[in-house]
This record gives structure tokens, C-alpha cells and sequence, in this order.
């Protein structure tokens, strides 16, 4: 059984699908997507007119449900992930879904984007990365950094403790090593104090799943050396 198939159903029944395609709508012009994996965003972006995505039936009801913006048409989108395996199902996938939008994906370290200028992008996104990655401070640090200073967006999906439901933070805790074990993941790390130590300016927040899952809209702040 591929990763994709593994969670699939997961995703559908817990409404991630939804809350992917609700934040990636908001996604436009130059997209860089850190800790991208098997694309699981891929087709939840708006590649505009021939591109493919979501610019057909989905796209507009994305525009009814006011969760597009004019600006949300992405022009050029970067995919990033430490794993090769991943980087190739990425691949592939951008085959097999006909994209023709301007997508290229590489294997890299979130914690080191220095193949990429300062201001560079106008969105950068990560959906369940900062659960896995070594230094989660770091890659925020370096996505702040890459981001436009000026108008630029970041955008997160994370899953980490509840820091409400006690019952719910030791179940976490408990069942971490094993979660690390079948998923590489640490489930109980608290997303709200990793996004406060690298200084994110945080202009929405909401919590699903009993405050297990956050969905961030955020900016870069001002300077890079401001937090840390
Ligand atoms: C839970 S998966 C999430 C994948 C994808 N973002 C999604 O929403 O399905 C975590 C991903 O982080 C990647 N990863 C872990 N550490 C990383 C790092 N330091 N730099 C880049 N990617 C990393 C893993 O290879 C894996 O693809």
C-alpha cells in the first residue's frame, strides 16, 4: 500500500481534504511549497486558465464560497522535499493529473533554502511539515525568509499537541515513539510555541480536531535575524 492510499480515507473523514483546499486556494502568484511530499496539494492549486487544478468546477466554487481572491492564480509553484521517493511520486503525479502549469520540484532541506533569494516568493506553503522536520524553528526562519516582505504569505496546515485537552496531550505523548516509528512524525509537538519562536506574524488562526490541527495564515517578519 502506497503512503497516499495509507491516508487517504483518513484525510477525507477527518475534512483534511477540505481544510487543504480552503488554505491553497489562497495560494498565488510565485508558490513555494516546503516539505511538499507525494504533492498532495498539487491539485488544490489555481494554475489559472489551461493550467489545470482547480480552475475548472472546483475553482469556481472555490470563487462562490469567497475563498479565492483575484490575486490567487499561481503563476509558478516549487515543490520541495527532503525525500527523493517523495520528490519522484510528486513527479509523477504532475504526469498523471495532465498539470501544465509552470511546476518544478526538487530534493531539498526546508531548513536550508539558500538556492532561494531573499523576498522571493509571493506564497509559501507547508501542510505537516513542521511535525517532522528536525529544527521546525529553523524552516519557518527560512520560509520567512524567502517570502516577499512586502504582501507575501505564508500559509500552514500542522498537527502538534491540543494544549487544552489534558486527556488528549498524554494520549500524544504516550503513543509518540510509536507514531515516530510508522510515520516519522512527532505528533505532540506544540505547533502554537514553534510558530511563536520564529517570530511568524500570524494574522489567522483556527483550530480543528480538538485543537489537534491548526490552519495558520501568516506573513514573514519584518527581519530575518528578529527572533532566534
Ligand atoms: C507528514 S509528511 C507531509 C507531506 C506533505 N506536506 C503533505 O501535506 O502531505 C512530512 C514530509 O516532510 C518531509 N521532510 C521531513 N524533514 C524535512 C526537511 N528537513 N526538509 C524538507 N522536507 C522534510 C518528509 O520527507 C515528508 O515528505
Amino acid at each position: 500500500m502506497t503512503y497516499d492510499t495509507k491516508i487517504n480515507m483518513d484525510e477525507f473523514v477527518m475534512g483534511v481534504k477540505l481544510l487543504r483546499w480552503h488554505l491553497v486556494s489562497k495560494a498565488g502568484g510565485e508558490v513555494l511549497e516546503v516539505a511538499s511530499g507525494t504533492g498532495r496539494n498539487l491539485g488544490y492549486y489555481n494554475y489559472g486558465g489551461g493550467g489545470g487544478g482547480v480552475s475548472g468546477p472546483m475553482g469556481w466554487l472555490a470563487g462562490l464560497l469567497g475563498w479565492r481572491s483575484k490575486e490567487s492564480v499561481v503563476t509558478k509553484l516549487v515543490l520541495t522535499d527532503k525525500s527523493e521517493e517523495m520528490v519522484k511520486t510528486a513527479k509523477d503525479k504532475v504526469s498523471t493529473m495532465g498539470l501544465r502549469a509552470n511546476i518544478q520540484i526538487d530534493v531539498g532541506d526546508g531548513s536550508d533554502l539558500s538556492r532561494f533569494a531573499d523576498n522571493s516568493f509571493d506564497t509559501v506553503v507547508d501542510t505537516f511539515g513542521l511535525c517532522s522536520f528536525d529544527d521546525p524553528v529553523k524552516v519557518l526562519l527560512e520560509m520567512q525568509r524567502v517570502c516577499k516582505k512586502d504582501g507575501g504569505k505564508i500559509l500552514l496546515i500542522e498537527h502538534g499537541r491540543s494544549n487544552y485537552w489534558e486527556w488528549l496531550d498524554n494520549v500524544l505523548d504516550e503513543g509518540k515513539d510509536q507514531h515516530v516509528e510508522k510515520w516519522g512524525c512527532e505528533w505532540n509537538r506544540d505547533i502554537d510555541k514553534i510558530v511563536s519562536d520564529s517570530g511568524l506574524l500570524v494574522d489567522s488562526r483556527s483550530k480543528w480536531h480538538f485543537g489537534t490541527t491548526s490552519v495558520i495564515h501568516g506573513r514573514p517578519k519584518q527581519r530575518a535575524d528578529e527572533a532566534r
